[in-house]
């Protein structure tokens, strides 16, 4: 008997709060916005919430870096709100599952504010810090946000470690203090009924800065193990670890149920497929659907039985995938609907961010004075420092800024969307009149109700779930297709990438599940004619 494990059949729908609704006007995102939105993602059907950072933060990098892990923001309300955000969701069988943002603090958290103090501070070796060589940065480790990693600390003389912002200084997880405090304040959250954690960058936490190795440091997965059973573990909660660089093998460490450690990772290999090998991702190029196929094809094959991992198109770090690999223009709706068919219709549990399922777009920035994003600033900073022409540099940025993501979420067509009453911290896209939640709904075939039924049919059907997986036509330049296959049941998955008319063959006749088109009942399988962005889900007779 298989035993199935509840996130195996949820999907999760991730808010950024900043973002996505402002109850009292301040143009801040907060808590009770979400809570007001509680019905829509009822509506949609969605069961769990990834909720981005809602912790006190001076916000060098919007709430991930964290001054007080047990807190609430003020601009995000109160403890109250949460705790009545947190019964609500319980109320209506929504699970929230919080963000984990444990391989760094703020430099604002008490425990750096003691570290830098002083050589003799008990909280020192909390961080990691080393004496510089010859009056410069102990090596030449680089920041993800650009830049060296090493801060120099004026108060003891010495450099900290930060992969990230000079405002965001890693943990020193080598410290069993500072893992034990850890482990107390994720039961302090378990114990106010959270159901499960999303873990930043924990792909890092294992880091050995002196042999200069970031990911997946030797002792990364005892620390996980020990984290679940000093947590989480046996305690059917869900738990899902950010890797930006893992393969499939380092997938299966992680979530293969045998080793105790996380239920799925989230991984970006299949990301990388509009962006140059090897190289940054603002070094574009066009996307090469065969590399997405072959990498989507790899990663369900090799976790088979031995792991699981999330499906996902978008998060706060990426643009927006209408904008990215459908078309934003005159077949917005036909490819919004087929990405989600594509991603939906794989093993593995799909995760949708705010706004991707009405169909929001990339924003169409004009210049660098409409970006905010650190990641952003840095990045033009560094390439216009190597010389790069600035339209380059904002060809880059426009399409691959975390900006992009960060607009506030579009719920109506009353002035910016509807997100706030007030004047919003982030600009409003402008085609808010066209693209919003309230226009979505009322018509039934919007985006919206293409994914209401995605998600409802991984609810009825276990072969969404459990089913082998095998790619069709692997070398095929415009069609994605592939089978899933459980208890004598065959499904079929069609999706045409592009907006170029073309065909597809398979032996047999199919009854048609679902489609982005107006569809027969039957469809001829040996001659499919496929039309813009055409995906169709069928089950073969
Ligand atoms: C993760 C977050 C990202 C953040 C970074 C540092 O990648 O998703 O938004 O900037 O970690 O915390
Ligand atoms: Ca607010």
């Amino acid at each position: 008997m298989l035993e199935e494990k509840w996130w195996e059949r949820s999907v999760v729908y991730q808010i950024y709060p900043r973002s996505f609704c402002d109850s009292n006007g301040d143009g801040v995102g907060d808590i009770n916005g979400i809570r007001s939105k509680l019905w829509y993602l009822k509506k949609l059907g969605v069961d769990v919430i990834w909720l981005s950072p809602i912790y006190p933060s001076p916000n060098a990098d919007n709430g991930y870096d964290i001054s007080d892990y047990r807190g609430v923001s003020p601009e995000y309300g109160t403890m109250e709100d949460m705790k009545r955000f947190i019964q609500e969701c319980e109320d209506s069988d929504i699970s929230i599952m919080m963000d984990l943002v444990v391989n760094h603090t703020s430099d604002e958290h008490p425990w750096f504010v003691e570290a830098k103090s002083s050589l003799n501070s008990p909280y020192r070796d909390y961080y990691i810090w080393r004496k510089g060589k010859a009056g410069q940065v102990p090596n030449d480790l680089q920041s993800d946000f650009g830049g060296s990693a090493w801060e120099y600390s004026e108060e003891t003389g010495e450099y900290y470690l930060h992969f990230y912002h000079k405002k965001q200084p890693d943990l020193n997880w080598e410290n069993e203090n500072m893992r034990a405090e850890i482990w107390k304040m994720m039961n302090h959250w378990i114990d106010m009924e959270i159901k499960g954690f999303r873990m930043d960058v924990i792909d890092v936490i294992g880091k050995d800065p002196d042999k200069k190795i970031k990911e997946n440091g030797p002792k990364l997965h005892a620390y996980l193990q020990e984290m679940n059973r000093e947590t989480f573990g046996g305690k059917d909660m869900m738990t899902v670890g950010e890797c930006w660089g893992a393969d499939t093998k380092i997938g299966r460490a992680y979530s293969d149920p045998e080793r105790k450690e996380l239920d799925m990772i989230f991984q970006f290999e299949q990301m990388q497929a509009d962006q140059i090998p090897g190289k940054q991702k603002w070094d574009l190029r066009p996307l090469d659907l065969v590399y997405l196929k072959h990498t989507f094809a790899k990663w369900q094959k090799e976790l088979e039985g031995k792991g699981w991992n999330s499906l996902f198109w978008n998060s706060h770090d990426l643009p927006r995938i209408v904008s990215r690999w459908g078309n934003d223009k005159e077949y917005r709706v036909e490819s919004a609907k087929m990405l989600a068919t594509a991603l939906h219709g794989m093993k593995g549990t799909p995760y949708i961010y705010q706004g991707e399922e009405i169909g929001m777009t990339n924003y169409p920035f004009s210049g660098i004075e409409d970006l905010v994003d650190v990641e952003t600033l840095n990045a033009y900073q560094e390439r216009k420092a190597q010389g790069f022409p600035e339209e380059e540099i904002m060809r880059s940025l426009c399409a691959k800024a975390r900006d992009n993501a960060r607009t506030p979420m579009q719920w109506d067509d009353s002035p910016e969307g509807g997100f706030t009453k007030g004047s919003p911290w982030y600009r409003v896209n402008p085609n808010y009149k066209e693209i919003n939640a309230k226009r979505a709904l009322e018509d039934k075939g919007s985006v919206f109700y293409h994914y209401q039924k995605l998600i409802a049919l991984r609810k009825e059907e276990p072969l969404l779930v459990h089913g082998t997986f095998e790619l069709l036509c692997p070398e095929d330049r415009h069609v994605f297709a592939y089978v899933r296959e459980w208890k004598c049941k065959k499904w079929l998955i069609i999706c045409n990438f592009y907006e170029g008319p073309t065909e597809f063959s398979y032996p047999g006749k199919g009854r048609t599940i679902l489609s982005n088109y107006e569809q027969g009942e039957e469809v001829l399988l040996e001659h499919i004619q496929l039309r813009p962005y055409e995906a169709v889900i069928c089950e073969v007779m």
